[in-house]
């Protein structure tokens, strides 16, 4: 599998690029940055970062550095300041990003390879968004195109309490994106509360005596102590899910096509995707929703990242 992932890394980010590059039948041939989590100045050196701890290679890009219209601010108590759970000891990176644009790298990529790439979008969708409307030929190029974010029934994780935080970030971009691909497969935020790793799985995970597993540890501190003020019944895994399922499809227990859009506009529902469960709508299903999976087969996943 040839993969670009596009990501606002962020804390479950860096697992889902981990799990990816620990993959043997994977080559990760690029990671594009967007501001999401943090500002995409932040999002850079932590994917570096990444790569340093998983000793691997692949060219970072810096992307769209704001929303296409929508205000921005940092989800600071959910990934701390530096999107990296205020990591302390941090060490010194010496990689570099590319010069390249994020979105010029996307597009030169699709063209390059048409039909070959697995895009894994992590965060807010603006560089997909304008890879789009740059060459409206990407979408079309990209093999196979895997999101994170966004809601089935409306039980969100942001200030619009319908709506997801990728698509609430960027709703004109998500609206954009879905527009133009045939056929996306998404992985929602009821999916991710429908599918926590246990706290023992997750404890034992992060005491292995390895550099990645005591970066999981040192970087998670902080979202694990919000994800036990929710009392949620484990550790949350949004984008490491989409990346799991992605990786390994045989993961999925259950999913269903329908037609998906993004609300613009409402009082309380600005970025809730609308999705047409009934098919009342007249539109041919774009995304593929992702229900059930193996939450096993994902800590299995974890495992072999970790080790
Ligand atoms: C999404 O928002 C971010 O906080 C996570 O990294 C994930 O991509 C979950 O709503
Ligand atoms: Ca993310």
């Amino acid at each position: 599998m040839r993969m670009i992932i596009d990501t606002d890394a962020g804390v479950d980010d860096a697992q889902a690029i981990m799990m990816a590059l620990a993959s043997p039948d994977v080559t990760v041939e690029a990671i594009t940055t967007v501001t999401g989590n943090v500002h995409v100045d932040k999002v850079v050196p932590n994917v570096l970062t990444v790569l340093d701890i998983m000793k691997k290679d692949a060219p970072v890009y810096r992307g769209a550095d704001r929303p296409l219209i929508a205000d921005w601010s940092p989800e600071e108590h959910v990934h701390a300041e530096d999107g990296l759970g205020n990591w302390q000891n941090r060490p010194n990176t010496q990689r570099r990003a590319e010069s390249e644009h994020a979105v010029n790298a996307l597009i030169r990529l699709a063209n390059q390879a048409p039909g070959q790439y697995t895009l894994v979008a992590l965060g807010p969708l603006t560089n997909i968004a304008l890879a789009a409307q740059l060459d409206p030929s990407f979408p079309v190029k990209i093999r196979q195109f895997v999101f994170m974010g966004g809601t089935i029934q409306a039980m969100g994780n942001t200030a619009n309490l319908t709506s997801e935080f990728n698509i609430y970030c960027d709703p004109e971009a998500a609206y954009m994106a879905l527009r133009v691909f045939p056929m996306a497969t998404m992985l929602s935020w009821e999916t991710t509360l429908a599918h926590p790793m246990t706290w023992p799985q997750f404890e034992a995970l992060t005491e292995l005596d390895t550099d990645a597993a005591r970066f999981m540890k040192a970087t998670s501190r902080v979202t694990v102590e919000l994800i036990k003020t929710y009392r949620y019944p484990g550790y949350l895994l949004p984008d490491p899910l989409a990346m799991a399922i992605t990786l390994q499809p045989d993961l999925i227990r259950q999913s269903a096509e329908y037609a998906v859009t993004v609300e613009l506009h409402g009082t309380h529902t600005r970025g809730q995707t609308i999705i047409d469960h009934m098919a009342r709508s007249g539109h041919k299903p774009n995304v593929r929703v992702i229900q059930k999976l193996d939450i096993d087969g994902v800590a299995a996943l974890y495992r072999r990242m970790l080790a």
